[in-house]
């Protein structure tokens, strides 16, 4: 049942198919996600692709790609089967690896890859790491301060004001991020963070609250080269009306009609390119995707954070509008080349909604069973990205059965010229997904309607 063909939104553009299509390129996808989903269904669109693997995958991968059961942080393990067989092309989703080093083992081993050295992930790893650079190289950002003590930390949090912004110092699965209201709630988190460790032994970043849209923009980089890709949001809080606490992200959609061709040639030179050059120049060149989240503040485009990889969910509402093939847009990145082909965008809107599982971004149960999947994709402008599901043996059903497997569970998109016509769809299609575990937003797109 989870194996449906998901038709391509998109035609592939003619003038790129080239030599690489008669040869079928054998690709490696690292990772399990909507965003791993959506990565496969756009290979599955490039014509100079013969065969995808997904390591480990998911069941909704598993109808596009082969997946292969090796865990994303088993670098050695994935070396190996790439070796093995012939891998033309290694792209990697998650950011564990890439800070782990998965790049550096590829490169060291001769297999190429499509991702950032560990030096280059802490870009994402560290945010102490991502404050100096900004600082160093002169980039818009909030105003901050690092603290590995407790008491200074909240000592400092006192005699400024509320709201004010607390990060954690590494990675954290996108919940690392607390926004106290009052000291109360500003020592709770602290306490969290600097005393109990709650995300392991580390500092934390505590910035100055900025107002405005957030943006995602995502610029394809190799060392000083920077490619833009199409805009998009995410919403992050768990609840319509940017409510309750902040998720991984809850839904996207892409274009942008509130970020002006001056914001945008704004963000990329002087926040994108910048970084690109900073960490050139810091002797760790940035190669693969480098993730802009940004603010429209009222004193300028600044940044909130950058990621050293593909957003999730903005993965699934970008590349479904890319009409370029993809396979030679990796290439051009992992090769050092210059034959990044011509990139181009479809002229529609594609807007989604994540279906969770009831208690994320907190604690939630797994294995709850998923159907209505082929229903909500008898729409042709609908896809289904899954997150975390898994086909799962049940006593008294003849095959096994799609279930819950993660808090983010499926993400919803539609296509369609207007971005209202787009949501009215994804939403017509969230309607028809039976799960007896599940909550999704409803308002993705509020900031434009
Ligand atoms: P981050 O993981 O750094 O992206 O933070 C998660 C979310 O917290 C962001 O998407 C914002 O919504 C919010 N946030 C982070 N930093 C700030 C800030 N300096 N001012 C206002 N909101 C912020
Ligand atoms: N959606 C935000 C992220 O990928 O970190």
């Amino acid at each position: 049942m989870a194996l449906v063909y998901h038709k391509p939104l998109t035609g592939i553009d003619p003038d790129t198919v080239s030599l690489e299509s008669l040869v079928g390129r054998r690709v490696l996808v690292v990772g399990s996600g909507g965003r791993e989903h959506a990565i496969v269904d756009a290979l599955s669109r490039s014509g100079s692709v013969g065969k995808i693997y997904c390591a480990p995958g998911n069941a909704g991968i598993a109808a596009q790609a082969e997946c292969v059961p090796i865990r994303e942080t088993d670098i050695q393990a994935l070396v190996t089967f790439a070796s093995q067989n012939s891998i033309d092309l290694t792209v990697v989703g998650p950011e564990v690896p890439l800070s782990m080093g998965i790049a550096d083992a590829f490169t060291a081993a001769g297999l190429r890859i499509f991702g950032p050295s560990a030096a280059a992930a802490r870009i994402e790893s560290s945010k102490d790491f991502a404050k100096r650079l900004m600082a160093k190289y002169d980039v818009p950002t909030a105003a901050y301060r690092t603290f590995d003590s407790y008491d200074e930390a909240l000592e400092y949090v006192r005699a400024g004001k509320f709201p004010v912004v607390l990060k954690y110092d590494g990675l954290a699965a996108g919940k690392g991020v607390v926004i106290p209201e009052n000291l109360q709630e500003a020592e709770e988190a602290l306490r969290d963070m600097l005393l109990d460790d709650r995300f392991g032994k580390g500092k934390v970043v505590i910035e100055e609250f900025l107002t405005g849209p957030e943006f995602s923009f995502m610029c394809f980089v190799d060392g000083l080269k920077v490619y833009p890709l199409a805009l998009s949001q995410d919403h992050k809080r768990a609840f319509d009306g940017d409510k309750g606490p902040n998720t991984g992200g809850m839904g996207a959609y892409s274009p942008l009609p509130f970020i002006s061709r001056e914001d945008e040639d704004y963000a990329m030179e002087h926040i994108m390119k910048k970084v690109a050059a900073g960490m050139v120049s810091e002797g760790c060149p940035f190669k693969g995707v480098l993730y802009g989240g940004l603010m429209k503040t009222p004193d300028g485009i600044k940044v909130i954070e950058f990621n050293c990889r593909f957003g999730d969910p903005e993965t699934e509402v970008v590349l479904p509008r890319l009409e370029t093939d993809i396979y030679l847009m990796f290439s051009a990145v992992a090769d050092s080349d210059s034959s990044m082909p011509p990139v181009r965008w479809a002229d529609n809107v594609v807007l989604g909604f994540v279906m969770a599982s009831k208690g994320y971004p907190g604690s939630y149960e797994k294995g709850f069973e998923i159907s209505g999947l082929e229903d909500a994709m008898s729409d042709p402008a609908v896809r289904i990205y899954q997150m975390g599901t898994k086909l799962a043996e049940v006593e008294g059903r003849e095959s096994p059965v799609l279930v819950t497997s993660g808090g983010r569970v499926l993400m919803v998109v539609a296509a369609a010229p207007t971005a209202l016509e787009a949501r009215d769809k994804a939403l017509t299609a969230v309607g028809k997904i039976r799960c007896a575990n599940l909550f999704n937003r409803t308002d993705i797109g509020h900031w434009i309607f």
